[in-house]
């Protein structure tokens, strides 16, 4: 196993939209580790395979107390969402630091390939909801901020600018 870097918004590697996943093979499931691992030393709830700059559909989350709930999601699809939404304060690995709310369907059905490659459907509410709609966000090279207004979003991008230009001096 190996920990992956996670991109850093705004890196426009972050807006690549992700292929499908052909076939769930040795090689997706050393992805599926790495993400696993990747996301647990960054103590995240979620992580898109787009944030490791791995274009491709696939998902991790783990929403529980005891971060002993590891759940992977491959080509997830949402095949039913609820009318009703929900407003929550959102976060992510590729912007510590930045959180700001977000309105989204309150309940969802997902479709996906789990790391055998077999299909599951999912019932999730509450964060579960929330976390696999941001991650699959992710998979089609949107992130949070994008859901903010144009304003937000630039005083955001020149928040993250700064900072990585602090962290890394030219
Ligand atoms: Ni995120």
């Amino acid at each position: 196993m190996a920990l992956l870097d996670i991109l850093q918004y705004p890196d426009p590697r972050l807006h690549k939209v992700a292929k499908p996943v052909a076939a769930v093979d040795e090689r997706v499931r050393t992805i599926v580790a790495d993400m696993f691992e990747t996301m647990y030393a960054a103590k995240g709830v979620g992580l898109a395979a787009t944030q490791v700059d791995i274009h491709e559909r696939i998902i991790v989350v783990d929403t529980s107390e005891q971060r002993d709930q590891p759940m992977v999601l491959i080509n997830p699809e949402i095949v039913r969402r609820s009318t009703d939404c929900k407003e929550w304060e959102e976060g992510c690995l590729s912007l510590p630091g930045i959180y700001d709310k977000v309105t989204r369907p309150d309940t969802i059905v997902v479709r996906a390939l789990d790391a055998r490659g077999e299909a599951f459907e999912i019932e999730a509410d509450g964060l579960l909801s929330v976390c696999v709609q941001h991650e699959m966000d992710h998979l089609e090279g949107k992130v949070f901020v994008d859901h903010l207004s144009a304003l937000k979003r630039n005083r955001i991008k020149s928040r993250m600018r700064k900072r990585q230009r602090e962290v890394q001096p030219a």
